[in-house]
């Protein structure tokens, strides 16, 4: 996961890694949660400071083998299950470079890619909850394979919504967390005309379900259809109304500004400054 990474998003990989490792026990496969490290720069004080953004070099060694992981231990680019990052972080305005990201992963599954499955062999996740609404996204360029964002920030849409991109296949492949009857109808219970009223049934053996095909499995039953009209009206007015262009060169020009500014302040100190390629 980039360093900049949103906390509830690490939180999560923490946890998924932590069941893995609980219910593997007698296996030896270890799921680990790490962080890519950042470029560095010298601020004006004259400490060298982390960017907070990916540092692609690192990220490359990382994805072919060239990263020591710990003492004599090198990290097998086999391995790696996932690459998490977040566009925008939620607490600066730098931007990772989420297409030279995706070029790279990209490489990599090409190197890897195997006969048996189409799948890739390390899923590529953005976070885009601060970008949507602020930068064009394109996820063709990025090439991730999932994309979650939120309506309700820069998009300026209701509370509680948002959207996930994911690549058709992938999804198909794909249990959801959770399961209800939007994500998961029940398409039969097979034999149920041989069976005595009577007898209790092992639904594990006769219950049929199926996930519906593409994103639907991962959305639920019950839902907020105003906050869903609202977030389509407000990903309608930033697109057709203003115009994502318009709206990123706005923020950009503003965030220099502010920080122009800010500088011009005693005893403020700016982090993630201009030279660590601060664009927001
Ligand atoms: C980078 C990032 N991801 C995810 C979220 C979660 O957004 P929401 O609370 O709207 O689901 C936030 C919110 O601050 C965020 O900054």
């Amino acid at each position: 996961m980039s360093e900049a990474e949103y906390a509830a998003n690490v939180v999560a990989a923490v946890k998924f890694a932590r069941e893995q490792n609980e219910r593997a026990k007698l296996t030896n496969i270890r799921w680990k949660v790490l962080s890519i490290p950042s470029t560095t720069y010298k601020c004006e004080q004259g400490y060298v400071e982390s960017s907070g953004v990916v540092d692609l070099e690192v990220l490359d060694r990382m994805l072919s083998g060239r990263w020591e992981l710990g003492k004599n231990e090198i990290l097998d680019p086999k391995s790696i299950a996932m690459v998490c990052i977040t566009h925008i972080p939620t607490n600066s305005g730098i931007i990772n470079p989420v297409d030279e990201i995706g070029e790279l992963i990209a490489e990599h599954n090409k190197q890897f890619a195997n006969d048996e499955s189409s799948l890739p062999k390390c899923y590529y996740l953005v976070d885009a909850c601060q970008s949507a609404g602020q930068l064009k996204l394109d996820v063709q360029l990025m090439q991730c394979h999932a994309l979650s964002a939120t309506g309700r920030k820069y998009l300026r849409g209701p509370r509680g919504t948002g959207f996930l991109y994911v690549q058709r296949d992938i999804a198909n492949a794909l249990d959801p967390s959770h399961v209800d009857h939007a994500s998961t109808p029940v398409k039969r219970l097979s034999h149920l005309d041989t069976l005595a009223i009577s007898h209790s049934i092992d639904l594990t053996e006769k219950l049929e379900y199926k996930h519906q095909l593409g994103a639907a499995r991962f959305e639920f039953w019950e839902s907020n259809i105003g906050g869903k009209l609202g977030l389509g009206e407000a990903v309608d007015y930033a697109i057709e109304k203003i115009g994502i262009e318009v709206i990123e060169k706005k923020c950009c020009s503003l965030g220099k500004k502010m920080r122009s500014r800010l500088k011009q302040i005693p005893k403020v100190r700016l982090h993630h400054d201009i030279s660590a390629k601060v664009e927001l």
